[in-house]
């Protein structure tokens, strides 16, 4: 089983960026962090961050036929894509978005996600254990899919006896 993690603009920041708003840590630690929690339950996992939003499109397309799980956080462009909405719904692979900070408790303008709604779930506000709490998540939501695939597999075997 394989998640990949798309981080969007600005976000190669953390650490030096309003750290009153987003901390300390940087993101090679939040996903050293995410390597060891993938190591230990047996998945794969892989990076990326982008400032661009179209490059965010071509991953999250990428992902098609090769990742079981998205772990997303579209950053400002939350707020305003509608490319990457539409990406993550077409590639149709569950996804979870993260923000780092609580986006409900801050400008109006960062309250809307365009994101969210074709997510499987949203996690805001806890800092970088978000996303741990999304890998968590992402796993009982692969073994989920994956129960159900086998009862499906199970019921066309009966039936084609
Ligand atoms: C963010 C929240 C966004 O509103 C903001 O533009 C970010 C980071 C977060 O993780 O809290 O860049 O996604």
């Amino acid at each position: 089983m394989k998640i990949v993690v798309i981080q969007g603009p600005n976000l190669n920041m953390l650490g030096v960026r309003d750290q009153n708003i987003y901390g300390p840590m940087k993101l090679e630690d939040i996903h050293a962090q995410m390597k060891a929690f993938a190591e230990q339950n047996n998945l794969e996992i892989e990076f990326f961050q982008s400032n661009l939003e179209g490059e965010i499109v071509d991953r999250i397309q990428e992902c098609m036929g090769d990742a079981d799980g998205i772990i997303i956080n579209p950053a400002a462009y939350t707020h305003t894509s509608i490319a990457i909405r539409d990406a993550l719904a077409a590639v149709k692979i569950p996804a979870i978005e993260v923000h780092l900070s609580n986006i409900h408790a801050r400008e109006e303008f960062r309250h809307t996600s365009l994101t969210a709604p074709v997510c499987a779930g949203q996690i805001v506000g806890m800092g970088p254990f978000g996303y741990h709490l999304a890998m968590v998540g992402m796993t009982q939501i692969l073994n989920e899919v994956a129960a159900m695939k086998k009862a499906q597999q199970a019921q066309q075997q009966a039936a084609q006896q």
